[in-house]
């Protein structure tokens, strides 16, 4: 790397966020009428779980889709954990992940007792390889009494969760018709990428369900907070139910008949995601801008950035470039620490941490690929 590359970047991102010492990955933006907003629930004195908020939020979720049934929930997490644990993900089947991605998406998966299974990344979106993922089942499948069966575990191969890494989407109608081939679940960890579409479809179009995250660090947030997108509409009921610890309203009290859980999204967090989400398609200009912006520095250095798919209209949430090796990507983000620029590296390997080294896994080469070269970028707008 040129010895003035570093330095030219750290006066670049100096000058996008003037106002800041520290400049952070990525922080939420708010915006001027948020408090007014917030101030009118709070007087409304329905700032929990009953609020009819969260319903517009919800509705709101589904016009900005086109996704017909959404249930707004505490974070994007539980979503995941509810919505696998109803559709009948349970102890001791396995579900196939990406090996890159954010913890969270595994976790959700342990935390039903099942098994994460990791496969490799695509290297030009960070969402799964689906050729690998085709090999890895064809050398590590076979079907017994109709079950897709794990030839090395003898566990039950029940799903395959995409993540949309990056607001990224990729081959999403080759992977729908490889998991119905397979007769697997697909699930859609939509998590990054409120606002991404590929060609007409939002992300959360093609899975069972799909969920979307609303922490602080994404392009719309309620404090924390997530939903469920779903085109079921039984699948969309029954998890409301459950969120809402399985309440049966009733003229003079409540009535419960199953076990439920404690999880619908706070009416206080919603009205703040609620003035987001209006606020949507400005919010992702920026967010285009701002990629506009580090692609135009990238230019003629000899590194580009990591670039949504042609078929898709990105979110653009998070920006990341690769460089040229480990050692380089250490030395830059060690540079750019220097001068308060938090800059990362891509998420882990996850398979490669303490808690999931015992997890199976494929040929990973593209994830360690993109492990030793590709560094996240500020992205605050
Ligand atoms: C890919 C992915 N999955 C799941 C999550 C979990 O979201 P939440 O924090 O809303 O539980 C995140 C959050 O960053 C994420 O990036």
């Amino acid at each position: 790397m040129p010895p003035e590359f570093t330095s030219n970047f750290v006066e670049f991102v100096k000058n996008i966020y003037p106002s800041k010492d520290t400049i952070p990955l990525h922080v939420a933006s708010f915006l001027p009428n948020e408090l007014e907003i917030i101030k009118h629930c709070l007087d409304s004195g329905v700032i929990s779980t009953y609020s009819q908020i969260t319903t517009e939020f919800e509705n709101k979720l589904i016009s900005l889709t086109g996704i017909p049934y959404a249930v707004a929930m505490v974070n994007a997490t539980m979503s995941l954990y509810l919505t696998m644990k109803y559709i009948g993900i349970s102890e001791g089947d396995e579900v196939i992940l990406p090996a890159i991605s954010f913890i969270a998406a595994a976790n959700s998966v342990t935390m039903l007792g099942a098994h994460p299974v990791f496969v490799d990344v695509d290297k030009k979106t960070t969402g799964m390889d689906i050729e690998k993922l085709k090999e890895w089942l064809t050398k590590n499948s076979t079907v017994k009494n109709g079950k897709l069966i794990n030839k090395k575990s003898r566990r039950t191969l029940k799903a395959v969760m995409a993540v949309h890494s990056l607001g990224f989407i990729g081959a999403m109608d080759e992977l729908q018709t490889l998991c119905k081939r397979y007769g697997m679940i697909l699930i859609e960890d939509g998590a990054q990428s409120l606002g991404s579409f590929s060609d007409t479809k939002h992300a959360g179009s093609w899975g069972e369900f799909a969920v979307i995250s609303f922490n602080g660090n994404k392009v719309v947030t309620t404090g924390g907070g997530g939903a469920v997108l779903t085109q079921h509409k039984k699948l969309a009921q029954k998890i409301r139910h459950l969120s809402d610890n399985a309440r049966i309203p009733h003229q003079y009290g409540t009535m419960y008949k199953e076990i439920g859980y404690n999880l619908r999204m706070p009416g206080i967090n919603a009205s703040l995601g609620l003035s987001q989400l209006n606020a949507l398609p400005q919010l992702i200009e920026r967010k285009k801008k701002l990629f506009e912006k580090y692609n135009i520095f990238f230019k003629g250095t000899g590194y580009a950035m990591l670039t949504p798919p042609v078929e898709n209209v990105s979110n653009h949430w998070l920006n990341a470039v690769v460089l040229t090796n480990l050692r380089e990507r250490n030395n830059f983000i060690g540079t750019c620490h220097q001068h308060k620029i938090m800059v990362s590296p891509i998420w882990r390997i996850l398979p490669e941490m303490p808690v999931y080294k015992q997890a199976q896994k494929g040929d990973l080469s593209n994830s360690k690929w993109l492990w030793e070269r590709v560094v996240f970028l500020p992205s605050s707008i």
